[in-house]
């Protein structure tokens, strides 16, 4: 109780003082301030805007910005090839004002390829190619320079276990072959972007990850112009430590970078589809939540030792408050997911992914072995 009050009142000063920038005994500390990689988390532009307390932790918490969805194919071509970057421009000017990288989540994706594609791409199956490389000639030259890196492909790979998602129109149409396309094309039109392979799973699934990283090598070894690996990260509580560090490791031995991107930790579970979520726990003690804060630590502290620093691309949460969590719509479901409650209090949890980040490497090693 003295906790929630002491947080509560945290919140209050860090939105009534307007002092933001400055750490003081009556701030928690800003994440961004205490982290040797970029964070981030992913942003609605349209309701962020209206809302000024959250803004004002998103820029003291993360110097990273991804759009949640405003920059899907199905939000910036709604219509036949008809670019809308309104609220694309409207990002990078916010990031830029506040001095963060902006991400690009994502190009190519089979959930957010909007229907007027699919139609077109039917009854004309060679049109999907050249529409593709236009698409993302126009898309990423437009943000040369601005947009730091894109998620090239996301969720190419099946669901469970091995292989390619071949139920999209781009695997049907054009075969497996549409994954390089893509690099290639965004290399083109922006040469210093860092270009990701973005999936979910991959940290636990090693059927999963190993069709991946047979991929990743084949890129590598034919000059496919890929340069990161994007762990989605959305996992549970019982998902084992060292199976993480295992994928982050071999994933790394790449020399790629590696970017957690998607990162939520539930306490429940789902079967990975809309409306799927298995409800095993109805409430949060304080108990789950010190648990979880020790799992949020443990995950920096992973990131840390296995990734090289030089590979360490950032850690982007996927909404970083309890309030706001995709979790609880999309999989239908109560969750406690993120590193905020639902008053936009720090939870345990905020202080334990604090702790990781503040453990130096050396000891990050001692405690995992
Ligand atoms: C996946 C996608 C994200 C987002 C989440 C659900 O992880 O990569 O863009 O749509 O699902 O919100």
């Amino acid at each position: 109780m003295i906790k929630i009050i002491t947080f509560s009142f945290f919140t209050f000063l860090l939105v009534s003082c307007n002092q933001l920038n400055v750490e003081s005994e009556t701030n928690p500390p800003s994440l961004s301030a205490n982290s040797e990689f970029p964070l981030g988390t992913a942003v609605r532009y349209r309701p962020f805007q209206k809302d000024l307390q959250l803004r004002q932790l998103q820029q003291y918490h993360f110097d990273s910005y991804t759009a949640g969805s405003d920059m899907k194919m199905n939000q910036v071509m709604p219509t036949e090839e008809r670019f809308d970057f309104s609220i694309v421009d409207s990002i990078i000017a916010y990031a830029n004002e506040h001095n963060q990288r902006v991400f690009g989540h994502n190009l190519i994706w089979h959930s957010s390829t909007p229907e007027w594609v699919r139609i077109k791409a039917t009854e004309n199956p060679d049109w999907l190619l050249s529409f593709m490389r236009d698409y993302i000639y126009q898309y990423v030259g437009r943000y040369k320079g601005q947009v730091h890196g894109w998620d090239v492909i996301n969720e190419g790979l099946n669901t469970k276990g091995a292989g390619f998602r071949e139920d999209t129109i781009w695997y049907k149409i054009i075969g497996p072959k549409y994954i390089e396309k893509a690099f290639e094309f965004a290399h083109e039109a922006d040469p210093d972007a860092v270009l990701f392979y973005n999936d979910f799973n991959i940290e636990r699934d090693l059927e999963k990850f190993n069709t991946m990283m047979t991929m990743v090598e084949d890129f590598q070894k034919r000059g496919v112009p890929i340069s990161g690996i994007g762990f989605q990260m959305h996992i549970r509580m019982d998902i084992p430590n060292e199976i993480i560090a295992h994928t982050l490791k071999t994933a790394a031995s790449t020399g790629l970078q590696i970017h957690l991107s998607e990162l939520d930790i539930i306490f429940n579970t789902h079967d990975d589809s809309r409306g799927g979520g298995i409800q095993r726990f109805t409430d949060v003690t304080e108990e789950m939540l010190l648990a979880q804060a020790k799992k949020y630590e443990d995950l920096v502290r992973i990131y840390k030792e296995v990734v090289p620093r030089e590979q360490q691309y950032g850690i982007t949460f996927w909404g970083f408050n309890d309030r706001d969590t995709w979790i609880r719509r999309f999989f239908k479901m109560k969750d406690w997911p993120t590193i905020y409650d639902e008053n936009l209090t720090p939870k345990p949890a905020f202080y334990g992914f604090l702790k990781g980040l503040k453990t130096d490497q050396t000891s990050a090693k001692s405690n995992l072995n």
